[in-house]
């Protein structure tokens, strides 16, 4: 294939499968109409495309990410040689955003020590959150994020599970108006918090918003994916396994002869590949702490993803279990 015919249809890999937000209407200004991209891009991508994994563009600056992240929520307690190589074999594989907080015990400090020591910051997506009350321990947890990350620029930055949000949000605007964070959002795990959510998703512009979504927890998909679409906001899913609960939905059950026709071989791809086909979706952050996961992961942003049909068949299958 032609490098540029391929180089549109990976970006036509990275528009969401189907609809036309504003998102698409950035994204479609890079791709030829006349491509079918649904198909077209799960056929190329089935097609040895998948040196590169999807991605999918930030709706509001178009800056295009792969699908499958990584998160630190738990087991990131010291810089081990097999968090080094987690990290590094995440990368190898394409992956860029890893999803941190102040509240993940030393993960901050993990992450930021092992992203020195192997150089990877230039190739990572780094994402803290802010969780204080009052403008001033704000600033200085946000500072002590600078710290512990070891950089001076963080891509991201969010208001963690929406505590004392206006706050907030305003000292993040003017990190981001100094040039160092460069996106602001918000987070959730809770569906109590879902109302309070939506109304600072309406009353706020935001560059991302992170919730909790998975194949067997789908609320998310009723108003607050299809309400990120409309606001041009990047969806980022945290909990794609519910912590394992998932997996052990699954225990000691084969994986069903479809998933072979998304190019599934493991139930985390499959999990995975669900999530990622969301139009909103832009990245899934499954938690990570071993080499074998980080490539399991990655592999879900390669080869076909559901279509619609797919997608319900997916739904009906955990349904029943
Ligand atoms: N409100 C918020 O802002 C919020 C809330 C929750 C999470 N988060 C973020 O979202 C991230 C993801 O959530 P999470 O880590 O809590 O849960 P999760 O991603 O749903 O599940 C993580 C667990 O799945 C297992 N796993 C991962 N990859 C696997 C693979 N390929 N095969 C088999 N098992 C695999 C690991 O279990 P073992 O380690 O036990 O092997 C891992 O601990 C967090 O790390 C955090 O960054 C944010």
């Amino acid at each position: 294939m032609r490098s540029d015919r391929r180089r549109w249809v990976l970006a036509a890999a990275s528009i969401p499968l189907v609809g036309a937000g504003r998102a698409h209407a950035q994204a479609a200004a890079v791709v030829p109409q006349a491509l079918p991209v649904e198909r077209l891009a799960a056929e190329r991508l089935g097609e040895g495309a998948d040196t590169q994994p999807l991605r999918k563009p930030v709706p509001s600056t178009g800056e295009l990410l792969p699908v499958v992240g990584l998160g630190t929520a738990r087991r990131y307690d010291e810089a081990s040689p097999v968090l080094r190589e987690t990290l590094e074999r995440f990368a190898g594989a394409g992956g860029r955003v890893v999803d941190t907080a102040p509240s993940y015990g030393r993960a901050e400090a993990v992450v930021g020590e092992i992203v020195e020591a192997a150089g990877l910051r230039d190739r990572l997506f780094l994402a803290t959150k802010v969780g204080a009350d009052g403008r001033q321990a704000g600033r200085a947890q946000i500072e002590q994020s600078f710290r512990r990350l070891r950089t001076t620029r963080i891509d991201l930055i969010a208001v963690h599970n929406l505590r004392d949000v206006d706050t907030q949000l305003k000292t993040l605007r003017e990190l981001k108006g100094e040039g160092r964070i460069r996106y602001v959002g918000i987070t959730t795990s809770f569906d109590s918090q879902y109302a309070d959510f939506e109304r600072v998703m309406r009353s706020e512009r935001l560059d991302f918003i992170q919730v909790d979504y998975a194949l067997d927890n789908r609320a998310a998909g009723e108003r607050i994916l299809p309400l990120a679409l409309e606001r041009g906001m990047a969806a980022m899913i945290n909990l794609p396994f519910g912590r394992g609960r998932l997996f052990r939905a699954v225990q000691g059950k084969a994986l069903p002869e479809w998933a072979a026709d998304i190019g599934c071989t493991t139930w985390a791809q499959l999990f995975l590949k669900y999530i990622v086909s969301h139009e909103a979706v832009v990245c899934a952050i499954p938690g990570t702490a071993k080499p074998e996961y980080a490539l399991d992961n990655a592999a879900a942003a390669r080869g076909p993803m559901p279509d619609a049909a797919e997608r319900r068949r997916m739904e009906r299958y955990v349904d029943a279990l």
